[in-house]
């Protein structure tokens, strides 16, 4: 595997001061990049949805590491899925256009595993992203991303632009989104135990039935997977980052409430929806292709999230 030198590289991580941006600045400075020539643009003075601003965070620059989005949990996904199909497309369409005719050399484009049509086959192989329509809750945000990688392949086809594509399945650790509006499944369970044990509650409800599976990858994981292939990887078929190892959310929850030590019951609320049924991912092609496996155990993983949210809770 020939391997991409990020000493001195002028690397632009889009989302860097977010969940997994954080990290992968931390797993870059820890491959050799050098820490002054990675910058982040900000929102608030570099919104990626205007042309101009995308043109500006690209200008000569090496690397683009594209994580910016509008991201949520299925709360978000079911409120506003007009926005987070246009943020999520016109942040990518025109980065990538914008790193194309500035002639960056790499560009890392992050998609999702909401991506996958929502009766993909078990464990999800990166053959099978287009043998479907997603979920529908979360179609809005999985299709515009999913378009990113039509267009890095046609660029690649018709400019021969290096442009990758990654699938992570859904990540979780320290720092977190614990917003109870806007948050993934882990932290939004973690922070329900918590306020339950503050306030003595004996009952927690949980959204849907507990029947639904997912896999869960550690941030700081996700994050090496992404600076490998970054490293190693140069072709334009999608790779799956993930663990391959499935549970169930109603696992998952006996696993917090047992982590947390919280006595009380779990409510069922199955009027709610459950979202997709079953997410567990094939992840051969990223060990094949750029040695990628997940390290962290999960029981650990978890130690450490609830951890950090006690430790910052307050
Ligand atoms: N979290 C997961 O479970 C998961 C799973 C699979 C894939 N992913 C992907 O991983 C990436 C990072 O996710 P995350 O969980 O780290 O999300 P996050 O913490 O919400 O970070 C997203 C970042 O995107 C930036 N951003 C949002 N809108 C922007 C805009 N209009 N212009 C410029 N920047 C903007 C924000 O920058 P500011 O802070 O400057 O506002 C924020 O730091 C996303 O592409 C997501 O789809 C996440």
């Amino acid at each position: 595997m020939e391997k991409l030198t990020l000493k001195d590289k002028r690397i632009v991580v889009t989302g860097g001061a977010g969940f997994l941006g954080k990290q992968v600045i931390a797993q870059l400075c820890q491959a050799g990049a050098t820490r002054d020539k990675i910058t982040v643009p900000r929102s608030p003075d570099c919104d990626l949805r205007v042309w101009e601003n995308c043109q500006r965070a690209v200008d000569q620059q090496d690397i683009i590491i594209h994580l910016a989005a509008h991201v949520g949990g299925i709360g978000l996904n079911r409120e506003k899925p007009a926005q987070l199909y246009y943020d999520n497309l016109m942040m990518g369409t025109q980065l990538i256009h914008a790193a194309y005719e500035a002639g960056v050399e790499k560009f890392v484009c992050v998609g999702t595993i909401c991506a996958y049509p929502k009766f993909t086959p078990v464990p999800f192989k990166e053959e099978d992203l287009w043998n479907g329509y997603p979920e529908e809750t979360n179609a809005p945000y999985g299709v515009a991303k999913k378009a990113l990688l039509v267009q890095l392949q046609a660029y690649r086809q018709e400019y021969g632009f290096n442009g990758i594509y990654l699938l992570p399945v859904n990540l979780y650790g320290p720092e977190d989104n614990f917003d109870p509006g806007s948050s993934h499944v882990i932290p939004a369970l973690i922070r329900k135990v918590h306020e339950a044990q503050v306030r003595g509650d004996k009952q927690i409800p949980v959204w849907g039935d507990g029947s639904p599976t997912r896999e869960f990858l550690y941030s700081k994981d996700g994050a090496r997977g992404i600076v490998m292939s970054t490293q190693f990887y140069n072709d334009s078929e999608p790779v799956n980052l993930g663990t391959g190892y499935e549970i169930s959310i109603r696992y998952l929850i006996n696993l917090i409430r047992e982590l947390m030590e919280y006595e009380g019951e779990i409510v069922w609320e199955t009027d709610k929806l459950n979202g997709q049924p079953r997410r567990c991912l094939d992840t051969e092609r990223a060990k094949q292709a750029f040695g990628f496996t997940a390290q962290v155990d999960f029981r650990e993983g978890l130690k450490n999230t609830i951890a950090w949210y006690r430790q910052h809770a307050a």
